[in-house]
């Protein structure tokens, strides 16, 4: 095999592991060893890896045709649209009818599509969370309230101002400067890159009044929580909040990659034809992995990841090492009690666990959703003696 670091940019640094083989919620490394993963592919791999639902769809589209570009209508693409609506709807046929669908390939595409749709407002200010991600594409790079990893690349798309994820009091000042002029407000409704910091109780509907007093697009990024991840099939539906713009991506395609704009409403048509486009966005055979995804995400499946979810969290919790741990359904944030965190993803590989760290003191766990109970229990275990280990160590 050729080497990393002679033949990749070094934009990622050179990975520890080669991944040679993925089976359920497992994947194998290039020395054998077999890792309960607790990553995902960073909250993609929703119906872990092999799923034959997934293989199925995929191998039957590919076989007939992997690709025809938006010039031409397609099965696939049409009945995950109408999917989406419906789950984005829930039985709202009033909403379901004026709600319509971007496809794209990836979740800053679908961010860059809601910023295109805010400057079709004519309105010039757009709200964004401090600390919040949304990509690494300009646009969607301006939205991301992280200076450090903006500078290199200004000047950036203008008109982005930042407020305090979180802080209704302030988000209503910086929106009373000038009311009329603001386009649109974007969240995530809970910070994922950050370290998995959920918005505060009632956050959502604050946002939802502002941007109904001033006329403003109510943006939500659901590209890391969308999809069951935290348990509802989109997160902003457990605030009982309903945005005019929803991005989604990562766990859609179940690995395949896909990215999406739901918008309602006046929203929903302010694109025509010509305004935006891309030749992959809606391929075949990513929407054919995501109908086979959505095929298994059911009602009763959301409720499973929930209870998944809160059982795996309470386990952590006994652990010596963990300070708390914050999130919903199966996108947790493992706090802990000393700056291990790093050194916990490192040494991870040695137990036999997937890790991620978005901080120094936060362990990100976004397993694939359908991870067994048994599982749970085993990375539970994994955990807690590699944490005593980095401990003792550091
Ligand atoms: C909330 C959120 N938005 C957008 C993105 C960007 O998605 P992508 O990496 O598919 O471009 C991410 C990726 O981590 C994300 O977590």
């Amino acid at each position: 095999m050729p080497q990393w670091s002679e033949t990749l940019m070094d934009n990622y640094g050179t990975p520890a592991l080669t991944i040679t083989n993925g089976q359920g919620a497992t994947v194998t490394d290039s020395e054998g060893r077999v890792h309960i993963d607790l990553l995902a592919g960073i909250a993609v791999n929703s119906l872990g890896y092999g799923h034959p639902a997934i293989v199925e769809a995929v191998s039957k589209q590919v076989a007939n045709f992997a690709h025809v570009s938006n010039l031409f209508q397609s099965e696939p693409v049409l009945n995950l649209g109408a999917s989406l609506i419906e789950r984005f709807a829930r039985g709202n046929v009033e909403l379901a009818g004026e709600t319509r669908v971007f496809f794209c390939n990836s979740g800053a595409e679908a961010n860059e599509a809601a910023f295109k749709l805010a400057r079709l407002t004519g309105k010039r200010r757009i709200l964004a969370a401090e600390h919040g991600f949304h990509g690494r594409t300009m646009g969607s790079l301006a939205l991301t309230g992280q200076p450090d990893k903006r500078k290199a690349f200004e000047p950036m798309p203008s008109g982005v101002e930042f407020y305090p994820y979180g802080d209704v009091d302030y988000l209503r000042k910086l929106v009373g400067i000038n009311p009329t002029d603001v386009a649109a407000i974007i969240l995530e409704p809970i910070q994922g890159e950050t370290g998995v910091i959920p918005a505060p109780e009632g956050f959502l509907q604050a946002v939802r009044e502002i941007c109904d007093e001033v006329g403003a697009l109510f943006i939500v990024d659901e590209v890391q929580t969308g999809v069951a991840r935290t348990g509802d099939f989109f997160a902003h539906q457990h605030e009982g909040v309903v945005p005019d713009v929803v991005t989604m991506a990562k766990g859609l395609g179940g690995g395949l990659p896909i990215g999406a704009c739901l918008a309602h409403g006046a929203a929903a048509k302010l694109f025509t034809p010509g305004s935006h486009g891309t030749t992959f966005g809606g391929n075949p055979v990513s929407c054919a992995a995501g109908n086979a995804v959505l095929s298994v995400i059911d009602d009763d499946f959301c409720v499973e990841v929930t209870r998944k979810g809160s059982e795996f969290a309470a386990q952590i919790t006994q652990i010596a090492q963990v300070e708390h741990v914050r999130g919903r359904g199966l996108m947790l944030g493992v706090v802990l009690k000393g700056e291990w965190a790093k050194q916990a993803v490192a040494k991870g590989a040695d137990y036999g666990l997937i890790l991620n760290a978005p901080s120094t003191s936060v362990l990100r766990l976004t397993p694939p959703l359908v991870i067994t109970d048994e599982e749970l229990a085993e990375a539970t275990k994994r955990l807690a003696s590699l944490l005593a280990d980095v401990e003792k160590e550091a």
